[in-house]
């Protein structure tokens, strides 16, 4: 008879709750099979027999499926290998001819026990274990970059104002000092990131933002002109202003009025920022 081998224990947790949870599932079928085990093959029926080994099946499908979705979700660099374990797992238990309970039942438990158990135990300290460290330090890195991200919008929000449209390298803002209407600002997403020390890419990528936006404000209000801006000594981020012109007013042909103090409605804001945002193309 098949000693005790499907007790949970904290040592087999690998700390990715979803997957632990899936493991502590694969144990309990293990117990199942184990009491089965113990009953004696004349009061096990071939219905139960059967329905072990299926859900035994089902369930380790199911479970492989699930932590190979988070594999790919990281572009884990081990999934080819890891995959491969699983193919051979499911293959055993896809396979297994069920009619061997019914010659000897003894044995076929003990072996089917055997062999969960040593590839179960085996997998989950091995590759899961391996697997979850990688998951869990791009998980790390990734919720440290998105809070990042978060607090660097907040802080624009409140130094610029409305968010129109998040590009690759960079995030357009309706200025909330309207004094210049139209006036929106474009600001480049690394934080201090200098003019002169980017890369001709990224100078194409953030002039390219700029313009898109610039093209959006012209056909939204119609200036005359649009001036661009950016103080190096005075920005804390690397951004361009892009203020409207207007002939008439009193900075059409000077140095542009664009802090005067004119704000709007909060619903005016939102009406523009989703005009210009329905513009930029
Ligand atoms: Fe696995
Ligand atoms: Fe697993």
């Amino acid at each position: 008879m098949a000693s005790i081998k499907f007790d949970w224990s904290e040592y087999y947790e690998i700390g990715i709750p979803e997957v632990d949870e899936q493991h502590k599932q694969l144990f309990s079928i293990g117990r199942t099979i184990e009491q089965m085990s113990m009953k004696g093959g004349e009061n096990v029926t071939d219905q139960e027999i059967l329905s072990l080994v299926n859900s035994l099946r089902d369930y380790t499908g199911f479970h492989f499926y699930s932590e190979e979705k988070l594999m790919e979700e990281i572009h884990y660099e081990d999934m080819q290998l890891h995959k491969k374990h699983h193919a051979q797992m499911l293959y055993f238990v896809s396979n297994y001819d069920i009619r061997k309970f019914r010659k000897n039942f003894e044995a076929t438990v003990a072996e089917i026990l055997d062999i969960i158990s040593d590839q179960v135990v085996h997998h989950i300290l091995g590759d899961d274990k391996k697997f979850a460290t990688a998951y869990k330090t791009y998980q790390k890195i990734h919720k440290h970059m998105d809070d990042k991200v978060k607090a660097d919008r907040m802080e624009n929000e409140e130094s610029y104002g409305f968010t129109i449209k998040e590009f690759n390298s960079s995030i357009a803002y309706l200025m909330r000092d309207q004094s210049a209407s139209g006036h929106c600002v474009i600001v480049n997403k690394e934080k201090k990131a200098k003019y002169l020390a980017m890369t001709a890419l990224e100078r194409d990528s953030f002039h390219a933002d700029m313009i898109r936006v610039a093209k959006a404000v012209k056909k939204v209000f119609k200036p005359d002109a649009i001036d661009y801006m950016y103080f190096e000594d005075v920005d804390e981020n690397l951004l361009f202003h892009i203020i409207p012109k207007y002939q008439g007013a009193e900075d059409f042909g000077k140095s542009p009025v664009y802090d005067a103090g004119k704000e709007l409605t909060e619903d005016e804001y939102k009406d523009l920022v989703a005009k210009i945002g329905s513009e930029i193309k």
